[in-house]
């Protein structure tokens, strides 16, 4: 079976990630994210694939928070950075019936990590498990159309001077291995990314008994310099980075 845990790659990500998260988790991801999940004191959370812990970080002592994620690595370093008697965190793949025997929780996210993981239904699946009625699930996604690993890539039209996003597959799902050292070449450590079109997230999820409640697609907000800056901010303020899906479990 494919381990498309991280924990191979455990150590370079906590260090990337570190106590405050890496610059689109502080800018972008994290603000965005509490924004959307809007927690209240008697609120739950379930946070699938937590890594080392990025987002409990920022979730007040009061709230119950129960992190999942493969790695014992990532979890170890989730734990030793966490000291709130309500938050805890577990090892398991969130893709098979998890040994959690909550079943009311009113929230559940999966920041950054649906795409790395193979069978994407089956983690839906479990949200389902575990959410009450009315309870909302926050996916956080690479975008899944402009950000394709392999098979997405900026070009330069040069006589319009406009840079563009270039989308070479698209429809079909791709399995992808990416590299998270290149230059160590074969000896580097591998992660997963899974691609899938934007309609099958949200078949994944009707048929599991969620609605949509809303879409957001954010952009980066880094600013070029340079000779072809001007280009290169106005194709990014145009080309979302990122994707988030609120849905509500409705039955
Ligand atoms: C890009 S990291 C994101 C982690 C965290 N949410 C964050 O934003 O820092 C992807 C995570 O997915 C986890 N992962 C991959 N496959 C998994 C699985 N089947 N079950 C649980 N976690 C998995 C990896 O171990 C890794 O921590």
């Amino acid at each position: 079976m494919l381990d498309t845990s991280w924990e191979k790659s455990g150590k370079w990500y906590k260090n990337i990630v570190g106590d405050e998260g890496h610059y689109y988790h502080q800018k972008i991801i994290l603000p965005n994210s509490l924004r959307l999940l809007k927690l209240d004191k008697k609120d739950s959370l379930l946070d699938l694939a937590c890594g080392q812990g990025v987002l409990e970080r920022q979730i007040p002592d009061e709230i119950e928070y129960v992190g999942v994620d493969l790695s014992p690595t990532l979890i170890k370093e989730a734990r030793s950075k966490s000291d709130k008697a309500k938050h805890i965190f577990g090892v398991a793949d969130v893709s098979k019936p998890l040994p959690i025997d909550k079943k009311d929780f009113t929230h559940a996210s999966i920041v950054l990590a649906l795409q790395n993981i193979r069978k994407p239904f089956g983690v839906i699946r479990n949200v389902k498990e575990h959410l009450k009625v009315n309870g909302k699930f926050l996916i956080i996604l690479n975008h899944p159309a402009f950000r394709i690993p392999k098979y997405s890539f900026w070009e330069v039209d040069r006589a319009k001077r406009v840079q563009y996003r270039r989308i070479d597959k698209y429809m079909k799902p791709i399995e992808i291995p990416i590299s998270t050292n290149p230059g160590k070449g074969e000896k580097s450590e591998e992660t997963w990314s899974f691609h899938y079109p934007i309609s099958a997230y949200s078949e994944m999820l009707f048929d599991n008994g969620f609605v949509i409640e809303k879409i957001e697609e954010w952009v980066s907000d880094k600013v070029s310099t340079g000779g072809a800056a001007d280009m290169e901010n106005k194709s990014r303020k145009e080309f979302p980075m990122f994707m988030a899906i609120l849905a509500k479990k409705i039955n």
